[in-house]
Parts: structure tokens; sequence; C-alpha cells
């Protein structure tokens, strides 16, 4: 018989499947033309697609996201990501290891991602508010490349059993100042803005992921686990709380840190376009997932590759050879997002 906190595991990831069978994510990245090139002066062979970080170095801007562990089926599913990652050569995160530190056999739900690519590029996954100590042992436990703490204050504030207090920034900061790999501070969907990332690299984040809305949705999520199990109340108001990834994206403008992005990817247009508004790379969960589960592992690689072939060819379409000319590529807002920008004074 598994925890409770493990059955939580298999209930996100049903509802995620469900709601993505329901309502599959209209990317906010939907939002951004790209300005086309006529003479792109580049030949897509000669295309370099690999991320500008020399602690990242990763092949491809695009990473499987954080999604599974701490439950039987959950860790069925890290086994298969971690081997769909290895074969692609994509960087790919874990869930979260909260429940590893305090249930010791949930360890190998986590652990069989290394066993999957013992040489892949893992990131360990922990919410805010645990230790630094807590922090090295998610590290050990899969032999991390580098770490993601998830900030997810309104899928707490939505969750029956959620957490209650908010004072995470002492922990964070002892985080980025204690652990020797990358920290990648993390949104879970709700994205930030300016203030959260100056505050982040006040205290001296390197690495963020605005996460935004427009993908897998927590506080849907959360919302659904509430009504079928302990409480009857909605928070339907809050199925739109927080701010976009597009418009996260564009909160980074003043950004010193090294920007990622995650939330409602689901082609590769969406990656370059992300990569046009700043970001290193973008990590992928809810598209991926249903990938996965609906169509099988061979599926996913197949999607993967596509992904990666179909990479080069957009980045010539909008004359780069490589990512650091993406930020230079011309690019206009829908209205609604020109207004968000100019209210925001980020244009
Ligand atoms: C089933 C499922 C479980 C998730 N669990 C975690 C988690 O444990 N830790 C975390 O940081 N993010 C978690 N996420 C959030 C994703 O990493 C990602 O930030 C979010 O789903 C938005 O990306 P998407 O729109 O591509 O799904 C989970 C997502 C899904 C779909």
């Amino acid at each position: 018989m598994e925890s409770e906190h493990a059955h939580r595991k298999d209930e996100h990831l049903a509802l995620a499947e469900a709601e993505f069978k329901k309502n599959p994510p209209i990317s906010s990245l939907e939002q951004i033309r790209l300005i086309h090139r006529s003479l792109p002066e580049t030949n897509v062979q000669e295309i370099n697609l690999q991320v500008q970080d020399s602690a990242l170095g990763w092949d491809y801007p695009f990473y499987i996201e954080a999604m599974t562990g701490g439950s039987q089926k959950t860790g069925e599913i890290n086994e298969q990501l971690a081997k769909i990652a290895k074969i692609t050569g994509l960087a790919m995160a874990v869930g979260s290891q909260s429940i590893a530190l305090k249930d010791h056999n949930a360890i190998s739900s986590f652990e069989v991602a290394r066993k999957s690519n013992p040489d892949g590029f893992l990131i360990a996954n922990l919410g805010a508010g645990h230790t630094a100590h807590e922090a090295q042992q998610v590290v050990d436990m899969i032999g991390a490349n580098a770490l993601e703490i998830h900030v997810n204050v309104a899928q707490e504030i939505v969750m029956a059993e959620g957490d209650r207090d908010f004072h995470w920034m002492e922990s964070i900061g002892e985080i980025i100042n204690t652990i020797h790999v990358p920290v990648i501070i993390k949104e879970v969907g709700f994205g930030m803005d300016q203030q959260t990332i100056k505050q982040l690299e006040q205290m001296g984040a390197q690495y963020i992921n605005v996460g935004g809305r427009s993908g897998t949705n927590f506080a849907i999520i959360e919302d659904r686990r509430n009504r079928t199990t302990v409480t009857k109340q909605s928070h339907q108001y809050l199925y739109d709380w927080g701010q976009t990834t597009a418009e996260s994206l564009l909160e980074t403008k003043d950004s010193h840190a090294k920007i990622l992005a995650t939330g409602g990817i689901t082609s590769p247009l969406d990656v370059v376009k992300a990569q046009v508004l700043g970001a290193k790379a973008v990590g992928v969960a809810g598209y991926f997932l249903h990938d996965l589960l609906k169509y099988g592992p061979d599926h996913l690689i197949e999607t993967i590759q596509l992904w990666q072939s179909h990479l080069p060819k957009l980045y010539a379409l909008v004359g780069a050879n490589g990512q650091n000319d993406l930020p230079n590529v011309p690019y206009i807002l829908s209205p609604e997002l020109n207004s968000y920008a100019q209210q925001r004074h980020l244009d």
C-alpha cells in the first residue's frame, strides 16, 4: 500500500493528462509573431543549436521538464523518460524528490532515472522551503548535474493540504550558496514578475525558470483533487491566475540571470519564440507526457527527433546561425500582449 503522498503523485499524473485531453494547451507564445527573413544568408546544415552556457552545455534548447517519481507508476514513467532522454540526447528533470526524503521506499523511483541514463544530464527537483542539506541529498540521490527548486505558491494555496507559510527566501539563498551544481529557481506555471526576478538575482540566483501560465495548470489540477477528496470548495476564479509564459518572458527584460521557460510549449516554433524573448532553453512537460501516455515511448522519441530536426530550419527562417543571434530577431506582439507590455513598462 503506497503512502498518501505517493497517491498524490499518481493523481497529478492522471489529472494532468485528463486536463490535457479535455483542453489541449494553446501556447501563450501564439501572441508573438517572428518576422520572416527572405535573405537569411545561412545554411541549415551549419546551424548550431547548442545552449550557450558552459555549465548546462546542452546540445538542444529544450529538455524534459520535471514531472514524475514517488510512486511505482511514476517511477516507471521516470524510467521511460530517462531512456528517451538518453536516446535523444535531451536533458531531463525528475519530479519533486521531497517524498523520497521522508519515505525511503520512494527513492528507487528517482534513482531509476540515473540507472537508465548513466551519462545524461539529469536535473534534481525539490520544493522551496527545504534546507541546503536536503537539497544536497536529492542531488546525490540521482547524481544530478543541476538542481531545480520549484516555487508554487498558487498550487499550495489551492491544495487543501498545501503549505500556508511562504517564507522561502532564506532557504533558497542558502541552497544557492551551498550547492555546487547549477541551481535553477523554477515556477510551476504561474509565471514570474520583474520584482521576483530581481529578488532572486539579489539572492545570487543565476538560473531562473519563469514557468508561466498557458500549459499544465496546477490551480485546476489541485482543485480537481480537492473536489474529489477533501472539500467541495472550488477555486475556479483562480484558473487563470498568474502571468503567461510570454508575459513572464517579457518580465525578464532587465534581468542578468540565465533565463529558462516552461508552460505550454507545444512546438519547436514555441521553443524559438521563447529563445527570441531571451530564454536559453525551455522545458516541456505536459505535451511530452501526453505523447508518451497516448502513443508510447517510440512515438515520443520520434516527436523529439522531429523537433530537433525542425529547429535548425526555424533558425534559418529568422536568419539565426545559433542561439546568440536569436535575441536580435524582430517580432511583434498581439494587441493584448502589447497592452500588457505597455502597462508593465516592459516595451
Ligand atoms: C504530472 C506533472 C507533475 C509535475 N510535477 C512537478 C514537480 O514535481 N516539480 C516541478 O517543479 N514541476 C512539476 N510539474 C510542472 C512541470 O515541470 C512544468 O513546470 C509545468 O507542467 C508547465 O509545463 P507544461 O505546460 O509543459 O506542462 C509537473 C507537471 C506535470 C504535468
